[in-house]
């Protein structure tokens, strides 16, 4: 077994199960729940039809102009960290590291630890309506940095990132790529 498994925690909606445990909507109100996000509804012609079409093999995707349809953005999140984090590490002293928004989806902190590396948390600022600062990541740890996932609109938070706040996110990792 990959020993790596060892280091996942249990999934937060298990947690969350067993919390709900017994607990009963109260006599006539129905419950209305913000838990999960699922679809609910049927899958637009336009998307069906282009899946169908596609079915005999993807040409390379063209991120200018295309959008790749997965089963679900978990399956992405975490099969990018899979394909881009280098465990070896970088010259940087250190084991790789993936950047995670604080509060997170839980997928950014099992991709990091599946592929190899450390999660780094930063978090989310009240102060800034709850965007994260990522000025007060350190040089050393940006060094070692291979992924940073963004999460805008952040979930639970809503931020939003500005146009300025991507131009200073590009600038920082930038000016720290080795
Ligand atoms: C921030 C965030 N990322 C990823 C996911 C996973 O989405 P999916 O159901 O498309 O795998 C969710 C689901 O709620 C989410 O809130």
């Amino acid at each position: 077994m990959n020993p790596l498994l060892k280091k996942l925690q249990p999934y937060p909606f298990e947690k969350l199960r067993a919390l709900f445990k017994g607990i009963e909507p109260r006599a006539g109100f129905t419950p209305i729940s913000f838990g999960i996000g699922e679809p609910k509804h049927p899958t637009p012609a336009l998307i069906r039809d282009a899946v169908i079409a596609s079915l005999d093999g993807l040409e390379a995707v063209n991120p200018a102009t295309q959008v790749l349809p997965v089963s679900g953005s978990r399956e992405a999140l975490f099969a990018l960290a899979q394909k881009v984090v280098d465990s070896r590490g970088t010259d940087a002293a250190g084991p790789p590291i993936v950047l995670c928004p604080n509060p997170f989806y839980q997928i950014y902190e099992g991709a990091a630890l599946l592929a190899g590396a450390e999660p780094y948390f930063v978090n989310s600022d009240p102060s800034r309506n709850f965007a994260c600062d990522y000025s007060v990541v350190p040089d050393h740890i940006w060094a070692r940095t291979q992924l940073l996932y963004v999460c805008s609109p952040g979930n639970p938070t809503g931020a939003v990132l500005t146009l300025d706040n991507w131009r200073e996110l590009f600038a920082l990792s930038d000016s720290t790529a080795s």
